[in-house]
């Protein structure tokens, strides 16, 4: 890494809030797309066109408290500055694997990628914690007037954008919240693999009639029927709530 590069990115982490100054919002899942490919090499930098705009990103991995989750696992991949994918080369080309540092912080600078057709500029990436689900999600740049036409773009989901450079280049930050067996917003997901479904249904039914702290959700001493319908109610992927 150059010493110029060095020294953005120490700035960056400067910049960058740190967790308990940051508003906790849960990252919701998003359409991994096509172009995933597995194996990517362990790599924070994945610029190409050294003349093009370069975005310096950075961040943290938190579970549902706010709580650092420190070695979370993260793989981000892109589209290049024409709006293409690498999905054959041996290089990998805008895809790297990395691990959030011990205080669950992680860096990234890349190309900013372009948009292609059908589609606003954004990042795909893919996060995972010690405890937790693969959360498979998009992250999106603020004023790209593609945005709005988007199916997928939400804004909770936007790059937070510290800097913009006079050359382009973009500091930002992004926060990363995952969803854990025992979060408050999904306590029916016994198994903790980021869905209520049938395995958690097997829970209830494997300890019905009985008293059980973990699946008598509804705390009135027995697993019935009552704790059936709190699952019921809770189907689906807790990334969503
Ligand atoms: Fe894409």
């Amino acid at each position: 890494m150059t010493l110029w590069a060095n020294c953005i990115i120490g700035s960056l982490i400067l910049l960058a809030p740190p967790g308990d100054e940051i508003e906790c919002i849960p990252t919701n899942d998003d359409v991994q797309g096509p172009f995933y490919r597995e194996g990517a090499p362990e790599r924070t930098d994945l610029v190409v066109e050294v003349d093009e705009p370069i975005l310096f990103l950075s961040g943290e991995v938190v579970g549902w408290d706010c709580r650092p989750i420190p070695g979370a696992w993260i793989d981000f991949w892109q589209a290049n500055v024409d709006g293409d994918y690498d999905n054959t080369s041996i290089e990998f080309l805008y895809r790297g694997q990395q691990f959030a540092d011990e205080d669950a912080r992680w860096t990234l600078q890349t190309n900013i990628p372009a948009p292609y057709p059908g589609r606003p500029k954004h990042l795909h990436v893919k996060v995972q914690g010690e405890l937790s689900n693969i959360l498979t999600t998009q992250l999106y740049f603020p004023n790209d007037p593609e945005n709005a036409s988007d199916p997928f773009y939400e804004k909770s989901r936007e790059i937070v954008v510290l800097e913009e450079l006079p050359n382009g280049d973009l500091i930002g930050t992004f926060q990363f919240q995952l969803e854990e067996p025992g979060s408050p917003t999904c306590p029916a997901d016994f198994d903790g693999n980021g869905t209520v479904d049938g395995q958690d249904l097997a829970f209830i039914l494997a300890y019905w009639g009985l008293d059980s702290p973990v699946y008598d959700l509804d705390e009135d001493g027995v697993v019935g029927g009552s704790d059936l319908t709190v699952v019921l109610a809770a189907w689906g992927n807790c990334n969503n709530r």
